[in-house]
């Protein structure tokens, strides 16, 4: 096949994002909103949102922050704590969220109030279940006997069979897989399963975290695993299954705390976004596969229609900056002072 010049695909939505709050999210919006027309805005702020009336005031911040001409509608996801009121699922339908967040606590950024026994979340679930929202997990075991590469094998095992038992009907989204177990678990799973992979884990195996010295960039949770898993995902992304969706978990962190003795985890990828995945697709040869995955498994999986307009991509070189603000400070994206092959115009 030859590779096409131009790729017009219908308008992508990004399933799994971090926004942040206040001057930091200002920044980071209009990146998003150029590229895509929704996005799952993920609720690990300090402190969490937990409520609907959190979730909804949130919502009213993100509008705000979007550029005057685009369009860009916030979806909003609860962060689910061992102390969630089950009428909390109801309030929260209403306000039109359309998932709770489970981070088991202490498995990544703001986690600390995160479930710490799936069991005290029974009823909550239950709720969920019967109202249809959606479960995002971030599916990482938080033993620290268990090795980091091997946890979210492990969560699979000991948490994701176990919850899929008890809850056969509650449509639970495996967020950032990046491993060819998770894979290979969702692509065995019925409809109510669905799963978010990223750029990084489609481009990077882990030795990108230490290519010459540490990178700190490349850091993010789940950690970059070995490259068969990464051909797993690129496998299964480029399937055609419907279960496999665009979700980029651009999590942006300042510079300064990235490059830092005790670096925070997570790849700033939103302004480049579509052309990472552009960029992995092309090289696995299925640039035909994009569209299915970046604009319409997502949102068949949630039960929103597809969007109706288009955005273009063409073939043609430009260097990611290096550096752009981030509210007070500044924040170094993913390949930034790199050349892509992929400009969305
Ligand atoms: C995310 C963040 O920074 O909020 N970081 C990451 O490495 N992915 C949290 C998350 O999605 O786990
Ligand atoms: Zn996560
Ligand atoms: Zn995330």
């Amino acid at each position: 096949m030859t590779t096409p010049t131009q790729l017009t695909l219908t308008r992508p939505d990004d399933w799994h994002l971090h926004l942040r709050d206040g001057a930091a999210m200002a920044s980071v919006v209009p990146a998003t909103a150029q590229q895509f027309a929704r996005a799952i805005v993920m609720p690990n702020l300090h402190p969490p949102v937990t409520t609907a009336e959190q979730a909804v005031a949130y919502r009213d911040r993100i509008r705000a922050a979007v550029p005057a001409g685009l369009k860009f509608e916030p979806l909003m996801v609860l962060y689910l704590t061992d102390n969630t009121p089950v009428d909390e699922v109801k309030r929260a339908k209403d306000a039109g969220v359309v998932a709770f967040k489970l981070y088991p606590a202490g498995a990544t950024t703001n986690s600390d109030a995160g479930v710490t026994d799936l069991r005290k979340t029974h009823k909550v679930l239950e709720a969920m279940q019967r109202e249809g929202l959606v479960f995002c997990v971030h599916g990482e075991v938080t033993d620290s006997e268990v090795d980091v590469f091997d946890r979210e094998k492990a969560f699979i095992d000991d948490k994701l069979i176990p919850l899929r038992r008890d809850f056969p009907e509650l449509k639970v989204a495996f967020e950032h897989i990046t491993t060819k177990e998770a894979a290979q678990y969702v692509s065995e799973a019925d409809h109510f399963v669905g799963a978010t992979i990223t750029p990084q884990h489609l481009l990077y195996n882990r030795n990108a975290i230490f290519m010459g010295g540490v990178r700190p960039h490349y850091y993010c949770l789940p950690i970059l695993k070995r490259e068969e898993h990464r051909v797993a995902l690129v496998k299964a992304a480029t399937s055609g299954d419907p279960k496999f969706f665009l979700g980029t978990d651009s999590a942006p962190h300042a510079s300064h705390l990235k490059e830092h003795a005790s670096g925070c985890a997570g790849c700033y990828t939103a302004p480049c976004a579509i052309e990472l995945y552009a960029e992995a697709f092309e090289a696995a040869g299925a640039l035909d596969k994009l569209e299915a995955f970046a604009s319409f498994h997502g949102p068949d999986y949630y039960g929103l229609p597809r969007n109706t307009d288009a955005i273009t991509l063409v073939r043609e070189d430009w260097v990611v900056p290096e550096e752009l603000p981030f509210g007070e400070t500044v924040i170094k994206p993913l390949r930034g002072g790199e050349t892509l092959r992929w400009k969305m115009r």
